[in-house]
C-alpha cells in the first residue's frame, strides 16, 4: 500500500520538507576546503536544534549497528552513507554529497545534494550535472497516472545516455511519517511498469550513479557504501509530490 496524504498531512510534509531542504542549502554552504566532514555534521545536527528537527537518520537500524551520525556525508568515491568524520577534510577538487533527512512534527523531508568543493575538473563537473537532471527528468514523470517505471526508466535513460554507472541495491523510496515507505523507486526499469502514481504519494527520489564500475561494497564502518573500483560517485535527491498537475518538488528551498 502506497500512503496517500492528506491535505492535513501534506501540510506538514511541506513544512518538514522546507526545514530540512533548509538545512541542507545551508550545509552545502558550509562544505568547503578545509572542513571536516564531522564539523559539517554538527553545523547540521545543531541546525535541526534551532527548527526544531530531528534526525531521521541518527540511531538508524543498521546490518552492523545503528547510524551514529545526524546526516549522511559521502567523499568522492562514496555512494552513499558516508559517515562523517573528523580525519576527512574537504579538499580542493573533490565531490561530496550531502544526505539530510529529517522529522519535524512527526513527518519526514529527505533530500540530498552532491556539492562540488573548490575547483572540479570540467568531467566531474558533467558528471554531477547529469545526476542533477536525471533528478529532474525523474521527478517530472512523477504524474498522476503514470507509473513508478515512468521515473524509473527516465532517469536510467539519462544516466546511459552519458555513460554513468547506475546503484542497484539502492532505491529511492516513498517517504512520510517513516523515512522509508512504499514504493521503491529504482534509479533503472521500464516504463509503463509498477505501481500507478495518485495525487497525494510524496516521494523521496534519488539518482545515485557512478563514474566507473556500477559495483559497490560497505566499508568495515557498517555503513559507507563505496564503489569498489575507487572512481566516483554522485547522489542527488528531492521529496516530490504527487499533484493534478504538476509534479511539487518539496525540498526546495524557499527563498
Ligand atoms: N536519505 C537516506 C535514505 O533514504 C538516509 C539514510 S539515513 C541512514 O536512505 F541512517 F540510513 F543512514
Ligand atoms: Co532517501
Amino acid at each position: 500500500m502506497i500512503p496517500i496524504k492528506t491535505a492535513n498531512e501534506l501540510l506538514k510534509m511541506r513544512k518538514a520538507c522546507a526545514i530540512a531542504a533548509e538545512i541542507l542549502d545551508k550545509m552545502s554552504n558550509f562544505a568547503k576546503v578545509g572542513v571536516s566532514t564531522y564539523d559539517l555534521d554538527c553545523f547540521g545536527r545543531d541546525l535541526m536544534m534551532e527548527f526544531g528537527a530531528r534526525s531521521a537518520c541518527f540511531q538508524y537500524p543498521g546490518k552492523a549497528r545503528p547510524y551514529p551520525a545526524y546526516s549522511c556525508i559521502s567523499l568522492n568515491d562514496e555512494v552513499v552513507h558516508g559517515i562523517p568524520s573528523k580525519s576527512v577534510i574537504l579538499a580542493d577538487g573533490d565531490i561530496v554529497s550531502i544526505d539530510v533527512a529529517t522529522f519535524y512534527d512527526g513527518y519526514v523531508g529527505d533530500n540530498t545534494r552532491t556539492v562540488r568543493i573548490g575547483s572540479v575538473s570540467k568531467e566531474v563537473d558533467n558528471f554531477v550535472s547529469v545526476a542533477e537532471e536525471a533528478l529532474f527528468l525523474g521527478a517530472a514523470q512523477a504524474l498522476a497516472g503514470n507509473r513508478v517505471g515512468d521515473i524509473s526508466n527516465a532517469i536510467e535513460t539519462h544516466a546511459k545516455k552519458h555513460g554513468c554507472g547506475i546503484l542497484r541495491d539502492f532505491v529511492g523510496h516513498g517517504v512520510g511519517n517513516s523515512m522509508h515507505e512504499e514504493p521503491q523507486i529504482p534509479n533503472y526499469g521500464s516504463a509503463h511498469t509498477g505501481p500507478i502514481l495518485k495525487p497525494g504519494m510524496t516521494l523521496a527520489i534519488e539518482p545515485m550513479f557512478t563514474m566507473g564500475s556500477e559495483k559497490v561494497f560497505i566499508a568495515d564502518d557498517g555503513w559507507t557504501v563505496k564503489t569498489v573500483d575507487g572512481k566516483l560517485s554522485v547522489h542527488c535527491e528531492h521529496t516530490i509530490l504527487v499533484t493534478d498537475g504538476l509534479p511539487e518538488v518539496l525540498t526546495s528551498v524557499k527563498k
